[in-house]
């Protein structure tokens, strides 16, 4: 890519990662994904923020090469897809100082050697003055480390917010162009890495609120140069309010699960409950991340392997404690061969989901008459708490 301006004096040198399929051995990225570094110059100084994932040091480099002075770089948040290239930037620019949040200052040095000589830290609120241009610190912990931290340059109402409001997408767009795929991407980004963090999240909302901007610059993905499109989707995401929808992981090894699982769907839909249904075998995690995000209830669907939960199943709810997502109710249904632990095992992995267990139907064999009427009696009981719940939108 080539240094694209966005305001007079500002440049987003984008680095984009085509052909990348996985963030962290964990996360899918079905569409890629790109890492944004900003050039800033003002009248009396200049100023990179953040860098690019070392995979693409020599293109964000290339796109430095007629940069011949540096003043500061900052590091927003030390994560190796932004800051990971900092090491390289600061041996080209020997005068330039690593400005940096207070917690960020032992990752940097821990986690990729850089010389605490070359750091200085800014305080929550600093200002620091390029001349014409004015970088703002304002701390934004837990987005999705705690020592995140975004940059606001009041004179061009620009927020600089690294991974807050990214979405992984490789793209040569330089704005929001499809709002639909964007917010998709967006979604999954928050589903995958900040959901856990929602409380927190909301007060960094807030707290960026007394800024105004016209456009937000993120580190992944395009710049929104009409910010209330994200902003409006992350107040929905951080809200209380669920939707009347159950999210249903599940796996089958012979069909019993699968039966049951299905009659369910059937069951549910019929008592008005929206179902996003999720066959771990085949499924693409970061779609049931996504279909955590605003959901009343989670049912798990498991066959019974060596007395437990199917493995998939266990990864499906270990993730599901993981990303913590603002769900109220939950529940267990499968099958076994002869005998199970399946239920009180898959009650262990998810400590943290503070939920109400809306029933359990664990059925020996294949399912029976006996066993749909349960399964019944159960979409009846999802639907009625969902109907009594006041925050869960029906
Ligand atoms: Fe895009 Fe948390 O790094």
């Amino acid at each position: 890519m080539h240094a694209r301006e966005i305001r007079k004096g500002i440049q987003v040198i984008a680095t984009v990662h085509w052909e990348r399929r996985l963030f962290d051995s964990l996360i899918p990225l079905p569409d890629g994904t790109s890492y944004n570094a900003y050039l800033i110059r003002g009248s009396e100084g200049a100023a990179l923020l953040d860098s690019t994932d070392p995979a693409l040091h020599d293109d964000l480099m290339k796109q430095l090469e007629a940069v011949e002075h540096l003043d500061y770089v900052v590091s927003h948040h030390a994560e190796q897809d932004h800051s990971g290239t900092i090491p390289e930037v600061l041996a080209r620019y020997p005068e330039a100082k690593l400005l940096c949040s207070k917690k960020a200052e032992d990752l940097l040095t821990t986690h990729l050697g850089v010389a605490a000589s070359r750091i200085r830290v800014v305080e929550d609120g600093e200002s620091i003055s390029l001349g014409d241009k004015t970088l703002r610190f304002i701390y934004t912990p837990w987005v999705h480390w705690p020592e995140t931290m975004v940059t606001y340059v009041p004179e061009d109402r620009c927020l600089f917010s690294c991974d807050f409001f990214g979405s992984h997408l490789a793209t040569t767009d330089l704005y929001v162009t499809d709002k639909a795929r964007v917010y998709e991407a967006a979604k999954r980004y928050y589903a995958e890495i900040m959901m856990p963090f929602r409380t927190v999240i909301q007060r960094n909302l807030d707290k960026i609120g007394e800024c105004p901007f016209d456009v937000i610059a993120p580190s992944h993905g395009p710049v929104y140069d009409d910010p209330g499109f994200i902003l409006d989707a992350y107040r929905d995401w951080v809200s209380p309010t669920m939707k009347n929808e159950v999210v249903l992981p599940y796996v089958s090894m012979h069909g019993s699960t699968e039966r049951m699982v299905k009659h369910l769907i059937n069951a549910l839909a019929r008592q008005g409950v929206t179902v996003h249904a999720f066959d771990l075998a085949v499924t693409d995690i970061g779609k049931l991340a996504i279909a955590l995000v605003d959901a009343a209830t989670l049912i798990v669907g498991t066959p019974t392997v060596h007395v437990g939960p199917h493995p998939a199943v266990y990864y499906a709810a270990h993730l599901a404690n993981l990303l913590r997502p603002k769900l109220k109710y939950a529940a267990i249904v499968g099958s076994y061969g002869w005998s199970s632990k399946a239920i009180e095992q898959i009650a262990g992995l998810i400590p943290n989901l503070k939920v109400n267990v809306l029933g359990t139907v664990l059925h020996k064999g294949a399912p029976t008459a006996e066993t749909y009427a349960k399964l019944d009696d159960l979409a009846a009981a999802v639907a009625k708490a969902h109907h009594e719940d006041d925050q869960v939108a029906t």
